[in-house]
C-alpha cells in the first residue's frame, strides 16, 4: 500500500482490521501466555521455526501493533515497547556497551539517565563524558578509542539546549559509532532522528505519546538487527516489558498526537513571549525564540519548537519555590506532555540526583523552572503564571 502521511499513520499504522475480526479498534490481548496446539508446535515456536506468540514477555499482539506503529512513525525498521522510559534507556545502553567501554553523552540528560550512567560506571566500569557537541571538532575530540555509543537528548531536559543531530551522526558514521537519541520532548511528530542519520530512538512514552497522564511506558525504534538483539537479550532477560493494557492505551493516545502537539506548540509560543516580557522573569529557554542560540538548529531539525519552556525567575531558590506555591491552575508535578499544564523545579525534583556543581555546568540553576504547556486555553495558563509572577 502507498505510504500515508503522519496524521494518517498515527491512526491506522501497523493495524489491519481484517486480521482482528474487523474490530475498528485494536483488541486488548490481556493474557500472560499463549497455548500451543501440541508439544511439537511449542518446540517449533521456541526454536523460531514457526511464527506465533509464546509468552507476553516475549511478545504480545496488542504490543506488537504499537511497536509496528511506532516504527512507521519514526521511519525505522522496527519498534519495541517497554514498561517505562528508563527500562527502554537501560535496555538500549546495556545492549550497546560492555565493561570497559565509554559513552559520549550530550551535556545534560534526564536525572535518572544521569543516575544510570553513574551506576554503569560504578558497577561495570563503563565510563562516560558529557559534551556540548557544538561542532564536529568538539565531538571528534570528545570521542575515546573505546567509545561504544553516543547518547543525545535534544532538546535537553530541562535546559532546552539543542544538539545538531545530522552533524553528530556524520561524525559518528566516520567512526562506526551508533547514535542513540532520546526523542521524548519532540515525539516523532516534531523530530525524526533516524531520517537525520541517527541509529536508535528512545521515548519516554509516558509523555506526549501517551498524552493523557495515565501510563508509564517506553518505546524504542531502530534497525531490525539491533532491536532483535535487544528483544532477545536485555528486554527478554531483564524483563522491563509494557503491559498489554498500557500498550492499548498508548495506541489510543497516539491517534491524537499531531492534533495535541499542534496545540501544545501554539500555546507554548504565546506563553514563551509573554514570560519573556514579564519583569520578574530573568531568562526564557525556548527553542522557538529567534534570539535563542540554537534557533537555527530548531528550524532545521524540528517541525515545530515543542511544548516545553524552561525559565528562570529573578531571586533565589526559595523565591522559585514560593512562585510555584502561588500557582492555582497549573499543577506542580514532574512529567510532561499531558493535557494539564505542569510545572516543576529541576534542581530539587527531576535533577536533584545530579550534584550541584554538575547541574550548574549543565546550566540548571536553582531558580530554573520547567513548564510543560498543556492544552488549556493559553490565556488561562498565562493568567495563572502572571498572578504568581506579579506577586514576586
Ligand atoms: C527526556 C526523558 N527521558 C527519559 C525519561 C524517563 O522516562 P520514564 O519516566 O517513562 O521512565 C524521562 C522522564 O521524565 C525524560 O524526561
Amino acid at each position: 500500500m502507498e505510504k500515508k502521511r503522519f496524521e494518517t499513520e498515527v491512526i491506522h499504522g501497523g493495524y489491519n482490521t481484517e486480521d482482528y475480526h474487523d474490530s475498528l479498534v485494536p483488541p486488548l490481548f490481556q493474557t500472560s501466555t499463549f497455548t500451543f496446539s501440541n508439544a511439537k508446535q511449542g518446540e517449533r515456536r521456541f526454536a523460531g521455526e514457526e511464527e506465533g506468540f509464546i509468552y507476553s514477555r516475549l511478545g504480545n499482539p496488542t504490543v506488537k501493533i504499537l511497536e509496528e506503529r511506532l516504527a512507521i512513525l519514526e521511519g525505522a525498521e522496527k519498534g519495541l515497547a517497554f514498561g517505562s522510559g528508563m527500562a527502554a534507556v537501560s535496555a538500549v545502553l546495556f545492549s550497546l556497551v560492555k565493561a570497559g567501554d565509554h559513552i559520549l553523552c550530550s551535556k545534560g540528560v534526564y536525572g535518572c539517565t544521569f543516575g544510570l550512567l553513574q551506576l554503569m560506571e560504578e558497577k561495570f566500569n563503563i565510563q562516560h563524558d558529557f559534551s556540548l557537541m557544538e561542532t564536529k571538532e568538539n565531538v571528534r575530540n570528545a570521542l575515546q578509542p573505546n567509545t561504544a555509543c553516543i547518547y543525545i537528548e535534544t532538546p535537553i531536559n530541562p535546559t532546552m539546549k539543542l544538539v545538531d543531530l545530522q552533524m553528530v551522526a556524520e561524525v559518528a558514521r566516520e567512526k562506526g559509532i551508533p547514535v542513540v537519541v532520546d526523542n521524548t520532548f519532540c515525539s516523532p511528530y516534531l523530530q525524526k532522528p533516524i531520517e537525520l542519520g541517527c541509529d536508535v530512538v528512545i521515548h519516554s512514552a509516558t509523555k506526549y505519546i501517551c498524552g493523557h497522564g495515565d501510563v508509564v511506558a517506553g518505546l524504542v525504534a531502530g534497525s531490525e538487527d539491533f532491536l532483535n538483539k535487544v528483544a532477545l537479550t536485555t528486554q527478554k532477560d531483564i524483563g522491563g516489558i509494557i503491559s498489554p493494557f498500557d500498550a492499548w492505551l498508548l495506541l489510543r493516545g497516539l491517534k491524537t498526537l499531531p492534533v495535541r502537539m499542534d496545540r501544545h506548540c501554539e500555546n507554548a509560543e504565546k506563553l514563551a513571549t509573554a514570560l519573556a516580557a514579564h519583569p520578574a522573569v530573568e531568562q526564557v529557554f525556548y527553542p522557538g525564540d529567534p534570539n535563542n542560540r540554537d534557533y537555527h538548529i530548531a528550524k532545521r531539525q524540528m517541525h515545530k519548537p515543542g511544548g516545553v519552556i524552561s525559565f528562570t525567575i529573578k531571586g533565589t531558590k526559595e523565591d522559585a519555590q514560593t512562585f510555584l506555591d502561588r500557582l492555582e491552575l497549573i499543577k506542580i508535578a514532574v512529567s510532561l506532555g499531558d493535557a494539564e499544564t505542569l510545572i516543576q523545579h529541576p534542581a530539587t525534583m527531576t535533577h536533584s540526583v545530579v550534584p550541584k556543581d554538575v547541574r550548574t555546568e549543565m546550566g540548571i540553576s536553582d531558580t530554573m523552572l520547567r513548564l510543560s504547556v498543556g492544552l488549556e486555553a493559553w490565556e488561562d495558563i498565562w493568567q495563572d503564571l502572571k498572578q504568581a509572577l506579579d506577586k514576586a
